[in-house]
């Protein structure tokens, strides 16, 4: 007899749109096809040097080499604190506010995990970033989706359904710079969100992955700079994007302290810690690296021209985004019809650019796709010289 292969968890989850893309380029590229990929939030740059040495050093200490501590080593917590104190005037207990974390999908997944049961509702903007809302489906929360045309448009709809629903949010989860959207906020809309949280008892989770990449001397705010925030809510801080760091896995969970031992409880069963040389390299990058953080910030900016500029002289206008490592672009009018997974398909059978196709990202993605800029403008420009010749087709 058979075992039930009908896993309970596993039935929630629905296969990866992305896969379909994905087949598709690895195909053509298994026929030398030459692809431009702006489909992934994949970074491609190098992480740098200094922290890459720091690792390597570390390796070679034996001591390095047992497990390491779930929460984080302490001088590495010491320094997400600092950094905090210094960029936001946010000042954190690195004992009780801050915790390491295996990246942000490991403080998002987990803390849902620790902190969401049956029923909970979770209130987050569509489309989002899959695990916003898969992870709350895992924790066998009610993922609430409201749209968010614009952040003014989303709190509304958050109004309101304090108004209207008789169950309160549990927990609000949101993160600007947003991906895949591109939407930023300034400072007033994370008061707004805290004012509101605070007014209802319920949690506010902010994902901050893209918190170095803003445009034009645009700087993202931290939730945490709204006076009492740490009462209601707790920031997630990544690696990946700001260090070019995505394959090391380390992140930060910063704020609340309920929230973070709830965190560093679950984790204390999970895990044993980031191999503790990338924690000790993570030192190096939080306090000697900002200048490669800027550099970074500004390579996506110069991407980003390119690639609206190239957009715009193939006849697709597309609004250059603030903030994030993504365009988003709504299908031209002409290729409407076919819908995000079919144009995405299209655009790589008859241009070799891969891109992800908005409905990925949820039911309210649909009608856009999403560009990742991870290929430099001579790439990029190659990229939009074919979406030309397609467009004009
Ligand atoms: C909004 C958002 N959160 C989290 C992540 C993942 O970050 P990490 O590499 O730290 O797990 C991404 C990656 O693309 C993201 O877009």
């Amino acid at each position: 007899m058979q075992p039930n292969y009908d896993f309970y968890r596993i039935q929630k989850l629905p296969p990866y749109v992305f896969a379909v893309i994905n087949e598709m380029k690895a195909k053509a590229r298994a026929a030398q096809q030459d692809v431009v990929d702006l489909g992934m939030g994949n970074p491609d740059g190098q992480t740098p040097r200094v922290i890459v040495s720091k690792l390597v050093e570390a390796a070679r200490n034996a001591r390095n080499h047992r497990y390491s501590q779930s929460k984080g080593i302490p001088r590495l917590r010491d320094e997400i604190v600092q950094r905090y104190a210094r960029n936001y005037g946010v000042a954190l207990d690195p004992e009780k506010e801050a915790i390491v974390t295996i990246g942000a999908k490991d403080a998002l997944a987990h803390l849902l995990f620790a902190v969401i049961g049956p029923g909970d509702v979770v209130v987050s903007p569509n489309p989002c970033y899959p695990i916003h809302q898969y992870g709350v489906i895992m924790a066998e929360g009610e993922a609430c989706t409201v749209p968010m045309p614009n952040p003014a448009a989303f709190l509304n709809s958050l109004e309101d359904l304090y108004r209207k629903s008789a169950k309160p949010p549990r927990m609000i989860l949101i993160s600007f710079p947003h991906n895949p959207t591109t939407q930023c906020v300034d400072l007033d809309f994370f008061k707004e969100i805290i004012r509101m949280a605070s007014q209802h008892g319920t949690m506010v989770l902010h994902d901050f992955a893209y918190a170095d990449i803003g445009f034009d001397g645009y700087k993202p705010p931290s939730i945490l700079e709204v006076e009492g925030a740490k009462e209601v809510a707790v920031e997630i801080f990544s690696m990946s994007k700001s260090y070019n760091m995505a394959g090391w896995r380390v992140g930060f969970c910063l704020g609340n302290p309920k929230m973070i031992a709830a965190l560093a409880r679950i984790k204390s069963y999970l895990d044993y810690g980031v191999f503790q040389p990338i924690q000790i390299a993570s030192i190096i990058a939080l306090r000697e690296c900002e200048e490669d953080t800027h550099k970074i910030r500004a390579m996506y900016q110069k991407r980003r021209d390119v690639l609206i500029q190239g957009l715009c002289r193939a006849g697709w206008p597309v609004e250059p985004p603030r903030g994030s490592m993504f365009v988003w672009a709504p299908l031209p009018e002409r290729f409407r019809h076919l819908g995000s997974l079919e144009f995405s398909k299209l655009m790589m059978e008859k241009a070799l650019v891969a891109v992800s196709p908005g409905v990925g990202f949820g039911p309210l993605g649909e009608g856009f796709v999403r560009f990742a800029l991870i290929e430099n403008p001579h790439r990029i420009r190659q990229a939009t010289t074919a979406i030309k010749r397609m467009l004009k087709d």
